[in-house]
């Protein structure tokens, strides 16, 4: 083996690429990771053989050589990859004007209206940025200067983004002995695998015994002087497996956060903009935050990301602090973002988020009657987990099994990824135009990739 080749081999062993290491010897697109390697730093890629994608429609994406991939992973493109409106709608702006959002223009003010008819309550104030991470960080700031606390009570096996705050509330990244006093993780409601399980016979009781493990995380920020700022939880799970929570799970944590002072804020970065049959993930559980953010699926592929709360919060706020973010909100930016909500509401794509979703649960249920390995399948909408296990009684995770699946997927034209803290939940999550023939490919790929790795 060349120098070359095994410097790449051991990147790979450093954890560089997602999904374990690849063959230099078989891997086809040698010159193009060579080419990235030498510029790049810690950068992951996905796949043995990564993919070298070139070309998006719907839910479709095209490699260098022309194959065709049902993709079941990207969210970003939620309304389509390469979404002729979207794209029309940025690139008439960009010929037009972009600059910040320090002088007066219509699309901002627009977009803020038609984000505020899509929310509940008084959440009618919108704070504009880029990313995920900083609408975050944003939102944590806003609830630290309101409440005057800055503890932060967030889920363990959490993701909320990359900067230094929005870092250490992303329990999932860093070991639990690094975790700061002003960060108290809780039990995340997975009634499948947590410590209170459907089925056992108080299932109407389960919302409550998980909300209650929220008491303890309370009183150790009260305890040690930090108080709760803020209760933060992407409403979807997804890095825990795409759950499914108790339906008042919600509503008796966000009583005991308000009990406590803190303020209830829903991650909406993964779960908003139709992902799960309503327009907000929140909804699903009939509770109202206090302060929303979302971004990806945001702008349809465009970096916009927003803060939204109540006038009484953001006034509050904006009396001792004072933010600006340049590109946030920008002209173009919020072209984007009106296209996106634009096309969801022309197309009904939340009905056919249901549909579609109802689709793909009740044939994975047909595909449980076959495998084994399927030991319960969550999530909501077009967000769904399908929870791998060795053994159905002992619920034993399959992660050596799971670990396979993507690459095999791939071979049979089909992108997806993996989630949760035992790396053995399968992840649908494709973008919301997909449909029942893509569902069908989907789906016949995933049993013959079980019939040949179930048993081995
Ligand atoms: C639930 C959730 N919140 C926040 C973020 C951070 O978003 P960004 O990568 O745009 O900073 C992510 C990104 O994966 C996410 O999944």
């Amino acid at each position: 083996m060349s120098d070359k080749n095994k410097s790449l081999k051991n990147s790979a062993a450093l954890g560089h690429i997602k999904f374990g290491g690849y063959d230099p010897e078989t891997t086809q697109n040698i010159e193009l990771i060579e080419r990235r390697n030498k510029h790049f730093a810690g950068s992951m890629l996905f796949y043995h053989d990564p993919v070298h994608i070139v070309r998006g429609e719907g839910a479709r994406l095209y490699d260098d050589k022309g194959r065709c991939y049902v993709d079941c992973y990207n969210n970003v493109q939620s309304m389509g990859h390469a979404n002729p409106s979207i794209a029309r709608a940025i690139a008439d702006q960009s010929t037009v004007l972009n600059t910040h959002t320090r002088y007066l223009h219509e699309n901002v003010i627009e977009l803020a209206e038609e984000v505020a008819k899509t929310l509940p309550g008084d959440l009618e104030v919108c704070l504009f940025v880029c990313t995920g991470t900083e609408a975050c960080e944003l939102a944590m700031r806003i609830a630290r200067v309101v409440t005057g606390n800055s503890g932060a009570v967030v889920m363990e096996g959490s993701y909320h983004g990359n900067s230094k705050l929005v870092g250490e509330m992303s329990t999932a990244t860093y070991p639990k002995e690094k975790r700061p006093p002003y960060i108290q993780a809780v039990e995340p409601p997975n009634t499948y695998r947590g410590s209170f399980l459907e089925g056992e016979g108080d299932d109407e009781q389960l919302g409550q015994r998980y909300a209650d493990l929220v008491d303890p995380a309370i009183e150790a920020l009260e305890g040690n002087g930090e108080g709760l700022a803020a209760f933060v939880c992407d409403t979807i799970f997804d890095s825990q497996g795409a759950l499914d929570a108790p339906g008042d799970y919600f509503t008796r944590v966000y009583e005991k956060v308000h009990a406590a002072g803190g303020l209830c804020i829903a991650d909406e970065v993964q779960a908003g903009v139709c992902r799960t049959g309503t327009f907000w993930g929140f909804e699903q559980y009939d509770v109202v935050p206090d302060i929303v953010f979302t971004g990806k699926p945001f702008g349809g592929g465009y970096p916009v990301a927003a803060v939204f709360t109540t006038r009484a919060i953001a006034d509050e706020w904006a009396r001792s602090d004072i933010y600006f973010n340049t590109f946030g909100g920008n002209p173009v930016a919020a072209a984007a973002a009106r296209a996106v909500i634009h096309y969801a509401k022309e197309h009904n794509i939340l009905e056919h988020v249901s549909s579609v979703g109802e689709y793909l649960v009740s044939h994975l249920r047909q595909l449980a009657q076959k495998h084994e390995v399927i030991g319960h399948i969550q999530g909501r909408g077009l967000f769904v987990g399908v929870d791998l296990v060795r053994d159905r009684k002992t619920r034993e995770p399959a992660a050596e099994l799971a670990r396979l699946i993507p690459d095999a997927m791939k071979a049979e034209g089909v992108l997806i990824g993996l989630t949760g803290p035992n790396g053995n939940c399968l992840k649908f999550r494709p973008p919301l135009v997909f449909t029942e023939e893509d569902v069908d490919i989907t789906l016949a790929a995933f049993d013959k990739v079980l019939a040949e790795l179930e048993y081995r």
